[in-house]
Parts: C-alpha cells; structure tokens; sequence
C-alpha cells in the first residue's frame, strides 16, 4: 500500500556565495559553480537541477517492502547494495550476474547531474578524458538517466530497491515508518580520496585541480551533499530505529560474514555456513572488480569512463594515508574532532 498525503516542501534553495563560486569554478573547466546550489538550513549542495524533483522525492509514495540503500558518496554503497539485494532476493546469483545493478536498483537523485544549462560543457570534458568517446550512445545514456526515478518507480514492481545519496532530511520524512533502510559510512578521508578518483573517472564535472585542492572542497563544504558530517549525522540519530540499520563500510572490511548476518537478521533471513562463504566470495573485491553487473565498466565502451580508472577501485580501509601530506592530516583530526565534539558518532579504528 502506498500513502498518498502530500506535503508541502520545506526547504529553499539558495545560491552558493561569489566567493565560493570562485573557489569551485578556478578548479573545473566550465563554471561548475553555476550548476550548484545549497538546499535547507543544513545547506546540502545540490545541483540545481534537482529542484524540478525535489518535492516529489519529498513526497515519494512508499510501499512496505521498499528497501533503501543509502550513503554519502564513496562509501561502499555498491558493496551494500549488492549485498542488501542478494539477502533480500534468496541468493539468486544467477539474476545477481546477469541484471546490473543500475536496473536493480533505481537510483533516486540521479537525474540531477545531468545539469540544466545544457550538455556541452559536460560532454567536453568527457570527450578529452577519454578513450572510444561516442557521442550518440552518451546522449541516450544522459537521456535515460535525465528521467527521475520518482516516475519510473511509480510503476515498479514491488519490492522496490532504491539507492541514494540524499541525507535523510531531503528523503520522505515518515520513510522508516513504512519502508527500510540500510545507511552505509566510512571515515571521510577514505571517502574523499575514492570520490577524488570517481571525480576523475566520469570526468563530467571537468574538475582539473589536485587531490589536495579536491581535499580542501570537501572539508569546506563545497562538493554535492556536503556537508559531510551533517550527512552521515542525521543517518546516526535514527540508527536505533527497528527499520534502520546503520554500517561502517571499515565493519564490511575486517568482518564480512559478521556483517553479512546483521543485514540478513535485519532482512529477516538466514543464511548458513556455506551459504556465508559463498556470498563472502561473490562479494570479494577481486570478484567485484570482474563483475560486469557492479563494475560499471560496460560504459567504457562508449567513452564515459577515463583511462586509468575503475569504478570498483581498491576497496581498502586507511588508504588515505598515502594521499594526506602532514598539513592535510591535521587539518583532517581538527575537522573530524571538531564535528564528533556533539555525538557519540565514532568511526572504527583502521589500525
Ligand atoms: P575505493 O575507491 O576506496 O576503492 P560507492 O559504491 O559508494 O561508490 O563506494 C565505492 C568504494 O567502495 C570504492 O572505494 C570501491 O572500490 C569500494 N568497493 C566496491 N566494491 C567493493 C568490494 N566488493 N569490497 C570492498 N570495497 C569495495
């Protein structure tokens, strides 16, 4: 059963500040800045294109059955999703291998990168970062994913899995009281030293600055849906929640099957030895890496991806480490304690 009641949406867009926009736009080569927008009091940056969805996503009909996977960017969502789906769906791998999971799951805000003010900036910068670039196949992609997903799961069959990026303010605020939700996190230095590298693999938003001034968008607030804290925060606060369950990707990392058994508890199902091992190994990283239908490297055939890159990376815990110069990593003890100071949010130890 789908509720019905709308509500009217409670939150403004307003633009980012000139001085900002200068810091986003001398790093991207087109003005990047003119596509985004901060939204609500928390001041989440979106691009300005999800404002033609954002009250329906508010809004959205919700089924009981519904299951969502939701994280900031580059937090293992691919590896939870994969998970949540085979749990949910009796470990049919034979599905698992053969629909991506693009089509298994619909992907809630995902229209909003494809920007407003029209394609050609994006497409340049595709066009020079990548090999096989074939601009006919890349307008029909943009076109399938310019359609909000609010529409298409109007229509889905039940359950429906969805994937998102909102933090939890921007998703239906009554969402655990019918559908569940699995929220992923991950220390924010691995986050922003992978969501660098996916930066550069869609290359769609021209950034052409270094890893250290990608580093400094982050903490200041200045990349979509920072900011990050806030993000991850308001996900925490309802970890308690029976239709809520709240991982760390560094939890995933050191224990799978353990971590197995808390999604199949939360799913209500049971898995046994074998069957354990087996999802551990389907969900391996050197499976993932070979696996077409989580891998995204089916769009390499058409240009989209950069040489040297890969959507499935290196799945590893504390990598930030070789990326942070001693400047960054005070700055990045200063900025995490500094958030930490008003929750009992603490992130697992890589050690
Ligand atoms: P790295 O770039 O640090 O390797 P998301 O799916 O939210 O975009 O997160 C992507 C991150 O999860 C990437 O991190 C990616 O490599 C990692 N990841 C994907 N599949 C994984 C797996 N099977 N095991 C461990 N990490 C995985």
């Amino acid at each position: 059963m789908e509720d019905g009641n709308t509500l009217s949406y409670p939150f403004e867009f307003s633009d980012i500040s000139d001085e900002e926009k200068k810091m986003i736009d001398k790093l991207h080569s087109f003005s990047y800045a003119s596509e985004l927008a901060r939204l609500g009091p928390k001041g989440y940056i979106v691009t300005k294109a999800f404002k033609k969805n954002a009250a329906d996503i508010y809004n959205l009909p919700l089924r009981s059955g519904d299951i969502f996977v939701t994280s900031y960017q580059r937090s293992g969502t691919t590896w939870t999703q994969e998970l949540v789906w085979l749990l949910a769906n009796d470990l049919d791998y034979e599905k698992a291998l053969t629909v991506p999971l693009i089509e298994r799951y619909s992907f809630l805000e995902m229209f909003m990168f494809v920007p407003d003010g029209g394609l050609e900036s994006f497409m340049k910068a595709a066009r020079q970062n990548s090999e096989n670039f074939n601009e006919d196949m890349m307008i029909q992609f943009i076109n399938r994913i310019a359609t909000p997903a609010s529409q298409i799961l109007a229509t889905a069959q039940s359950p429906r899995f969805i994937k998102s990026h909102l933090p939890m303010s921007l998703l239906p605020p009554k969402l655990l009281g019918t559908a569940k939700m699995v929220y992923i996190a991950r220390d924010p230095r691995d986050v922003i030293v992978s969501f660098y590298h996916h930066t550069k693999l869609f290359m769609m938003t021209g950034f052409t600055g270094t890893f250290k001034e990608f580093w400094h968008l982050f903490h200041k607030d200045l990349l979509a849906m920072t900011p990050y804290f806030e993000h991850v925060k308001e996900a925490w606060e309802k970890r308690h929640d029976p239709n809520m369950l709240f991982l760390f990707y560094e939890d995933l990392s050191k224990n799978l099957p353990a971590a197995i058994h808390r999604v199949a508890d939360f799913l209500g199902k049971k898995l046994n030895d074998a069957q354990t091992a087996a999802l551990c190994d389907h969900l391996s990283i050197e499976n993932f890496k070979k696996n077409k239908a989580v891998n995204f490297e089916e769009f390499r055939a058409f240009g989209m991806l950069a040489k040297n890159e890969e959507f499935v990376r290196k799945g590893k815990t504390g990598g930030w480490r070789e990326y942070f110069d001693e400047e960054m990593t005070q700055q990045a003890e200063k900025w995490i304690e500094d958030n930490l100071k008003d929750t009992d949010l603490r992130f697992p130890s890589t050690n």
